[in-house]
């Protein structure tokens, strides 16, 4: 059985693969239609989600599967003490694959060793998070075409982030590739994604101000405070971190600015309007990314 619970599993090629996939899907959606009649998905959502959620939910409902699933943990036995494994091997007899999204790092992977269904991990605590991850690249992929040579700067909580850490390792499958790291001192990138970088040749510079990385970027992928993963919750994040209009002023025409969503004030209001913001944007392309994970997932032989 194939899982997508980290994004390490994933070859150059397996993840040019969803792109094209994805691409196809996004230009031509009547070709999801019916692919997956027959198979049942089933959403487990131990902890908050919007768009996760929903893009699967979506995705699987446009390719023709059914879909099944809780949001809230304390309507399910979790609440009376119930472990995930148990949760799993019941939930992988009722349907054909499962989505999970859970507070503790590592459960995705302790959910997969047990089940008998494909697991896709939809963020394991402050591990990963591979399906965003995909659609950041497809962002990345229909701007710039190709994500050889990309030059991204990563701003905010690397420490908790788990979309920025399975984005770095995803990274590291592309050449010439150069990360600028702008981050609060206690809320670095992990010494293992670092590692990562360095040892596949990723170039990494770090700033103090997102404003300084703008010139050498390509993208800029702001994130959020991961603020009910640590104790400080009432960190106050500084400028340095943040983006507005007027610093965007005299960037490149082709920058563009990322972000997971949710944001809360990384990235002001006024950035909306401009060119620059690709957020939005890039969280529509949720649905065709996730379709394609799960088409791949759930019909073997299109995976190549
Ligand atoms: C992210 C997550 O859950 O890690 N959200 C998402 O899935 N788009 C980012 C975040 O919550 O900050």
């Amino acid at each position: 059985v194939k899982h997508l619970v980290e994004i390490g599993s994933l070859k150059r090629a397996d993840i040019e693969a969803l792109l094209l996939a994805a691409k196809t899907l996004e230009d031509y959606p009547q070709r999801a239609r019916e692919r997956l009649a027959g198979k049942l998905v089933l959403t487990m959502f131990f902890e908050p989600s919007t768009r996760t959620r929903l893009s699967f939910e979506s995705a699987a409902l446009r390719l023709g599967a059914r879909v099944l699933g809780f949001s809230d943990p304390a309507s399910t036995s979790t609440n009376k003490g119930e472990s995930l494994e148990d949760t799993v091997r019941m939930a992988m007899s009722y349907a054909d694959l499962l989505i999970i999204r859970h507070p503790e790092a590592g459960s995705a992977q302790r959910a997969a060793a047990v089940s008998k269904v494909p697991v896709v991990n939809a963020g394991d605590g402050s591990n990963e998070h591979p399906s965003q991850t995909l659609l950041d690249l497809f962002a990345m992929y229909k701007h710039r075409g190709s994500l050889d040579g990309v030059r991204v700067a990563l701003v905010g909580d690397l420490a908790h982030g788990r979309t920025a850490h399975s984005l770095v390792r995803a990274l590291t499958l592309f050449t010439d590739v150069e990360l600028t790291l702008v981050t609060p001192p206690t809320l670095e990138l992990p010494e293992k994604y670092m590692q990562y970088a360095l040892d596949s040749g990723v170039k990494v510079h770090s700033c103090i101000d997102v404003q300084d990385a703008l010139p050498k970027s390509d993208f800029v992928y702001m994130t959020r405070i991961q603020k009910e993963r640590f104790k400080s919750a009432d960190f106050v994040l500084g400028d340095a971190y943040r983006l507005d209009a007027k610093k965007l002023a005299s960037a490149s025409p082709s920058l563009r600015i990322l972000h997971p969503l949710p944001r809360i004030d990384e990235i002001a209001e006024d950035v909306d309007a401009t060119p620059f913001a690709a957020y939005f944007e890039q969280a529509a392309g949720g649905v065709p990314i996730r379709q394609a994970i799960l088409n791949a997932l759930l019909v073997p032989m299109l995976v190549g």
